[in-house]
């Protein structure tokens, strides 16, 4: 007898006609994330003012003939786009362009997610897991989480990946290894310009990377670097990352799904719980290990005073854009 072709699963994608949703559905729709045997519905959501700009896109989707696709739903409806799916990417929101922080897109994009939160706790599957990408991704999924007060917070998560990504390969090209030799790398904090990206235990070819990277260049270069990509591609392109980010948000899922290896771990903003001393409130950079379905906290890492005072200023940020929202909670919010 044939196998029993599998169920669909359904996948959000918010902001499915902008820069980063176009690099994104595509690489869904052809397998990348839940791999060749798996079909799946997309549903995507726009703005009324995109749904021409997102006709576009499902014809495209349409002539690839994936294999995979089985049914697109295009809506400018958050109720409809999240009716029933088990994954949600939230992308849709604006983009900050050159001279501003990411915080400044705080209350431009902050009601979005707001009312995409509520939509989700209404219509999306009780299991489902949902990335925050749009801008600012961690404060964003903040919002997000607490107005779905029936989905529990552990389901929300923020986007650190491409910090983390971008870790990764500043220090393949450094040390001229490949970057499948480099673990145990965390980006700690807010995906801000405070952000903390530790080498403090990251490992190179199974050796200290801090035996491998002079200390000089780790905390004057390689955290600025890092801290200031996003403006260095919006500066050169003269638009935000969306490759890349569509990219990192593919290995955030499926490390989310699939597990992390042993040993090792990702970046991903989750609910803080008091680890490591980040007091319940916000959505903060960890470095999180992911099993069956779960993310857990990498505990009992030591921190030096210079990694702790990172921390704490990042720590500082996100509660103060925590404090700048607050109107946006419902009143028996957690946060
Ligand atoms: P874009 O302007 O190209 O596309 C955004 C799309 O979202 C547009 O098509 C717009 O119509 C749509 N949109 C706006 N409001 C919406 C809503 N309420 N519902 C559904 N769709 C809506 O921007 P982009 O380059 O795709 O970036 C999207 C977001 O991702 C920005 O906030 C950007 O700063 C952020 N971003 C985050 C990371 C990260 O690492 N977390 C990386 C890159 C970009
Ligand atoms: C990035 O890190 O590339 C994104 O967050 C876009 C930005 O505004 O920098």
């Amino acid at each position: 007898m044939p196998p029993t072709p599998a169920k669909p699963i359904r996948i959000a994608v918010t902001g499915a006609a902008g820069n980063i949703g176009y690099a994104l559905v595509f690489r869904l729709a052809s397998g990348a994330l839940f791999g060749p045997e798996q079909p799946l519905i997309l549903h995507l959501l726009e703005i009324p003012q995109a749904l021409p700009a997102l006709s576009g896109v499902a014809m495209e989707l349409t002539d690839c003939a994936f294999p995979l696709l089985q049914d697109l739903v295009p809506t400018d409806q958050a109720m409809q786009a999240f009716d029933g799916v088990d994954y949600a990417f939230l992308v849709g929101s604006r983009p900050r362009t050159q001279g501003m922080e990411r915080k400044d897109l705080l209350r431009v994009n902050a009601e979005i997610f707001k009312i995409q939160g509520q939509a989700l706790n209404e219509r999306a599957s009780r299991q489902v897991r949902v990335l925050v990408v749009g801008n600012p991704a961690n404060t964003n999924a903040l919002i997000a989480s607490q107005n779905a007060p029936d989905l529990g917070e552990n389901q929300f998560s923020s986007m650190m990946r491409l910090d983390h990504n971008r870790t990764l390969s500043i220090l393949h090209e450094k040390c001229r290894v490949p970057v499948s030799s480099i673990h145990q790398v965390t980006v700690w904090g807010n995906h801000s310009s405070t952000q903390f990206p530790d080498l403090e235990h990251a490992r190179i070819a199974d050796r200290p990377a801090l035996d491998q990277v002079d200390s000089t260049w780790y905390r004057n270069t390689l955290i600025a670097t890092v801290q200031q990509r996003g403006a260095a591609v919006i500066k050169a392109r003269g638009a935000s990352s969306a490759a890349s980010a569509a990219s990192a948000a593919l290995d955030h899922m499926r490390d989310w799904i699939a597990g992390t290896p042993k040993e090792d771990w990702v970046s991903m903003g989750v609910a803080a719980n008091g680890d490591y001393g980040i007091e319940p409130g916000i959505f903060f950079g960890y470095p999180v290990a992911c099993r069956n379905g779960h993310h857990d906290i990498v505990q009992g890492l030591a921190l030096s005073e210079f990694a702790r005072s990172q921390i704490a200023l990042t720590n500082r940020e996100l509660r103060e854009e925590r404090d700048g929202i607050r109107d946006l909670l419902p009143p028996s919010s957690r946060a």
